[in-house]
């Protein structure tokens, strides 16, 4: 049977919201002593050693697991088809429970109390495990531990832009914990503790390789490689997890020996055919493709004149028969456009690309859309798209990896910014028609939906760099589970698993990952303009450094004004591409969000926002406040000193003391260039580096 590796063993911060610790079982001690399992299914194993575990680590022991009834108060573990064999009177209110679903609930038999832990199917049981667990380790009483639930997104999926030699592209977190070296690493033992933290919180697919598919990783669909890809499916599959590959569009020509990778000729499609049915001989459960195509120099059907459903349905077809998926990404646009040429609107790329194809790609396609139009940014508005794709599926793809947020140096939350963007109402089917609807199927009726994330780890001791960037994708795995529970409720849950009950350390760490994001955006790029950064890496300040504005600055910035106009009415057109009355509450600048202002419409300096401020007073004081933040979050953090562990305090407090240093450089670099650009002084008289 599987062994959970010995992860005490390493740092602290290693065990992340699994550590068991700081709690006991309490009032639920009576029912722990036995666990009551028929079925051997391996998933239901795995379910069976998580609960051993965690309850051995709270009772200091570990319970009895039975396959018959004990004359005492146990737990039952077992799926619906499981409990028909049982004298267990469970009434499941929600007759079918949905896919991947659980309910947990306190019945009698006969006399004897049982806590019975009910799957849909053996990945529900493995859920509901790992639900009671956080319930006891978060402090819940017996009498609010019942529930039936389900995940409201059957597709929730981390991307890994990991490399064969080992580099993460995007990773600020070490280096990859599968390949190294042109391989796949040979001892898997962190990837099994990796899956372990990702069924935690409802994550069931993988995606393992970058969305960029060099040349070495073109051949992880073949048979070079495919029998270590195998090795990590497995150990994947016993927590519920199926994997995914990103494939490069061009491989019939680069690995194939064929003259053309154009989705219509019928060699290629038979070598495609002939590639997925040789991936489904090692791993018979394989999720299907990850395909960047015609992006940032990467391959793919527009190069034969051939449209992204034709490619994209090409690859479904192959996979179709067994049951697999392709998702496409929606990330299409020309990043050599001339932003000198107004009528060139990189945001109305993913729209133009992918609004005539609706309804034309196969029902194995899902198309993954990025929150926004542009890339990841700290603040810009919800990509058009999701309300505009009503006869396809659609995911919705966030970034944990903190790119342009950070990079786990600075700590920024993310389920604040997530929320916003799944709340987000796109008034595709009149008002209520949320992003959230719109991507878990519900709001058109589509087959597949989900959310995608990039993930932020590799092989640091934390998993993430700083430890506090654990809350993202703990708080990213809750979120896809249920979109509905606030960001405040997941930053408490996951702290009080992580660091225990210690009401300070709670409130202390709650309303610094709170606030995290508005800090970040403070003293980074202002009013949804973007990026700002450096180019290459991304970090730090560079007002017109990024690398795809080559032809001058994106935002426009001269001495009378800056943004883009985006408008119907003198700009380009963007804000059309929303369904009304969004569209209208861009297009006009009086209710056009001041946080989205320079995203939408160019502005003299001297325009007053709806706080009353001109902007580039808004621009001088954010950046000034922003700073000045980054060090109380230090402040804060230092009250802490003692009552966590010294390891994982003196890591945050290296990146809290490098967010520091990043804020204020963020703060003289951005003030400055406005200064020289305006020559319109601070009304405060605050020093400007000049
Ligand atoms: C960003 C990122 C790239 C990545 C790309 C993508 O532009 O900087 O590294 O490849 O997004 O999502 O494809």
């Amino acid at each position: 049977m599987l062994k959970i590796s010995d992860v005490d063993k390493k740092s602290k911060a290693y065990n992340c919201w699994l550590n068991y610790e700081n709690c006991s079982v309490g009032e639920y001690q009576d029912f722990c002593n036995y666990i009551k399992v028929k079925s051997t299914h391996p998933i239901i194993n795995t379910a069976i050693e998580e609960l051993k575990f965690g309850l051995n680590k709270l009772m200091k022991k570990e319970p009895l697991i039975l396959n018959y009834s004990p004359k005492s108060s146990y737990i039952f573990v077992g799926t619906l088809e499981d409990l028909k064999n049982e004298k267990l009177d469970v009434q499941i209110k929600n007759e079918i429970l949905k896919e991947d679903g659980f309910a947990v609930k306190i019945v009698k038999e006969g006399d004897t109390d049982v806590l019975a832990i009910i799957g849909q199917n053996e990945k529900g049981v493995l859920y509901g495990v790992f639900y009671l667990l956080r319930a006891i380790c978060s402090g819940n009483s017996l009498n609010e531990i019942e529930i039936e639930d389900g995940p409201y997104n059957l597709l929730r999926i981390i991307n890994h832009w990991d490399n064969l030699n080992g580099e993460i592209e995007r990773g600020y977190a070490g280096q990859s914990i599968f390949f190294k070296d042109n391989k796949v690493v040979e001892d898997l033992s962190r990837v099994k503790d990796y899956a372990r933290l990702l069924a935690s919180i409802g994550i069931n697919g993988v995606v393992l390789n970058n969305v960029n598919v060099h040349k070495y990783e073109t051949e992880l669909i073949t048979d070079k490689f495919l029998p270590d890809v195998s090795r990590i499916a497995d150990v994947f599959r016993l927590y519920g997890i199926k994997i995914y590959l990103s494939i490069n569009f061009a491989a019939p020509v680069e690995i194939g020996d064929l003259p053309t990778a154009d989705p219509l000729d019928e060699r290629v499609k038979k070598w495609w055919k002939e590639i997925v049915e040789n991936i489904y001989r090692y791993i018979p459960d394989f999720g299907g493709f990850l395909v960047k195509a015609d992006s940032e120099f990467r391959p793919g059907p527009f190069t034969y004149g051939r449209n992204h459903a034709e490619g994209a349905n090409m690859l479904a077809e192959a996979l179709k028969p067994h049951g697999g998926l392709v998702f496409w990404r929606a990330f299409v646009y020309n990043c050599m456009v001339d932003w000198r040429d107004r009528t060139q609107d990189r945001a109305k790329a993913a729209y133009e690309n992918f609004k005539p194809l609706d309804g034309q790609f196969m029902d194995n396609v899902v198309l993954q859309i990025k929150y926004g139009p542009m890339d990841f940014q700290i603040r810009e508005p919800v990509s058009p798209l999701f309300g505009a794709m009503e006869k396809t599926n659609v995911a919705l793809e966030l970034q944990i990896t903190q790119e342009y947020t950070g990079q786990q140096k600075d700590l920024c939350y993310l389920p604040t910014m997530w929320k916003e963007i799944l709340d987000f109402d796109t008034y595709a089917k009149g008002k209520g028609s949320t992003v959230a609807k719109v991507v878990n199927g519900s709001l058109f009726g589509m087959k597949y939906g989900g959310i995608v994330g990039v993930s932020n780890i590799g092989d640091s001791k934390s998993w993430t760099g700083h430890p506090l960037a654990q809350a993202n994708l703990y708080g990213f795995g809750r979120l896809a589970w249920n979109p509905l529970l606030s960001p405040k409720e997941i930053a408490e849950e996951w702290t009080k698993l992580t660091f225990g009950h210690d009401e300070q350390v709670i409130n202390t760490i709650v309303s610094m990952l709170m606030a995290s994001r508005d800090i970040y955006e403070k003293y980074t790029a202002p009013l949804g303009v973007g990026w700002m950064v450096n180019p290459g890496h991304h970090y730090g300040p560079n007002p017109e450094g990024y690398e795809y504005s080559h032809w001058g600055t994106y935002h426009y910035a001269d001495y009378k004004g800056i943004g883009v106009d985006r408008t119907v009415a003198t700009g380009t057109g963007y804000t059309a591409q929303y369904k009304e009355p969004i569209a209208s509450m861009y297009e006009n600048i009086e209710t056009c969000p001041d946080e989205l202002l320079l995203f939408f419409h160019h502005v003299p300096y001297t325009h007053k926002l709806k706080s009353g401020k001109t902007v580039i007073q808004h621009i001088y004081d954010t950046h000034f406040e922003g700073a000045e933040e980054a060090k109380g979050l230090k402040e804060k953090w230092l009250t802490l000193r003692g009552k966590i562990d010294e390891e994982i305090f003196e890591m945050v407090l290296e990146r809290l003391e490098m967010q520091i240093k990043n804020a204020i450089e963020w703060r003289d670099v951005v003030n400055t260039y406005f200064y020289r650009k305006t020559g319109i002084r601070d009304v405060h008289n605050r020093k400007i580096y000049e």
